[in-house]
């Protein structure tokens, strides 16, 4: 049984490996990750904002502590709230790439093109074997165009692609107007892989404090029919290798990834839950599936439901939509 997969010009054994999270913060685990048979192992993420925070700091009458960044930074966590700063980031990435032999993926979380950008080389320098990218961003600002926020996020893709050699993925959220049009343009910037998609901790609201309550949900696998609608809709169409993340729980979530063209797949929720060792339980049942529905490997099982791939995908999509609205038989009857 073949498992084989590339991800980002990486030969991995197998798909499987933990996504961007605490998970890497301790060596032990992170040990435990490679013996339960992680194909990688992904990083958290250092944020545009700490580095900056690092540089302003270092250079208290720069230009950068205008109203608008003082005040900025202000919403920003104390530097001690975070697991590791900027320098500690690098050493412990320089430590998890001594502890293990599979490859080792570092992740930037960044929006604007700025100072924070001299971290990849230094990323690189360490012995990343990749790059993760998240690109997490809201777009609250009525003055900035979809084009706009979209231009930026090429531009730093493209700046990040031309400070280093490793490979280079992008984490998305799907909250683009034309995320097919966006995916493309990060495809021609160079980017190596799209991770689809990162999850949004939007807050909730305590209405007897009037406050704002954070809350960090672990995901459930009916997060997953999105990622595979838009695997499905760009497998094949880039040149970018693609990982899912987000509500893959089973090996069957995983199956469906594959099938919609996933290369990689990430885990985050399922480990956090029920331990690095189920890693190699979800592997086996990927197996014992395959055995019995008697594919040879997971190269031939790949992006064969291209959902999308029809002359008029769109008419398509709007099809689905009204035949899944008329297809409910009521309370009683669940869907028809
Ligand atoms: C506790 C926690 C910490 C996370 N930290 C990061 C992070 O630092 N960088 C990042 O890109 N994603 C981070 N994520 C998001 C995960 O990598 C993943 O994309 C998300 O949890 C969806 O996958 P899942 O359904 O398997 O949990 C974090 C998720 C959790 C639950």
């Amino acid at each position: 049984m073949d498992l084989s997969t590339r991800y980002l010009g990486l030969t991995l054994s197998h798909p499987f490996m933990p996504g961007a999270s605490p998970l890497a913060d301790d060596l032990d685990t992170v040990r435990l990750l490679e013996d339960s048979g992680a194909s990688a192992i992904v990083m958290r993420s250092l944020f545009e904002e700490q580095i900056t925070h690092e540089q302003v700091a270092a250079f208290t009458h720069s230009e950068m502590h205008s109203e608008s960044s003082a005040e900025a930074m202000s919403y920003f966590p104390r530097p001690e709230s975070f697991v590791f700063g900027p320098e500690e980031y690098l050493e412990h990435l320089s430590r998890v790439k001594q502890a293990v032999r599979v490859p080792v993926i570092a992740s930037l979380n960044g929006t604007t093109p700025g100072g924070w950008l001299d971290y990849p080389p230094l990323i690189e320098k360490v012995g990343a074997d990749a790059l993760e990218l998240n690109l997490y961003h809201l777009a609250l600002d009525p003055a900035t165009s979809g084009a706009e926020v979209e231009a930026r996020a090429v531009e730093v893709v493209r700046e990040v692609k031309k400070a280093v050699r490793i490979p280079v993925a992008v984490k998305l959220s799907p909250f683009y107007s034309s995320f097919a049009h966006l995916a493309h343009r990060l495809d021609e910037a160079g980017a190596d892989g799209l991770i689809i998609f990162n999850r949004f901790y939007q807050p909730d609201i305590d209405v007897e404090e009037l406050q704002v309550k954070r809350s960090l949900f672990v995901s459930s696998s009916q997060e997953l029919p999105l990622r595979l609608l838009w695997l499905a809709a760009l497998s094949g169409q880039v040149r970018a290798s693609l990982a899912v993340t987000g509500g893959v729980h089973t090996a069957l979530d995983a199956i469906k990834a594959v099938m919609a063209g996933a290369h990689a797949v990430q885990l985050v929720s399922a480990l956090l839950m029920r331990g690095p060792g189920y890693l190699r339980a979800i592997r086996e049942d990927l197996m014992r599936w395959m055995e019995e529905h008697e594919w040879a490997s997971l190269q031939a099982m790949r992006g064969n439901m291209g959902l999308l791939r029809c002359p008029e995908p769109e008419a398509y999509a709007r099809a689905n939509y009204m035949v899944t609205l008329q297809g409910w038989a009521g309370a009683k009857g669940g869907q028809g």
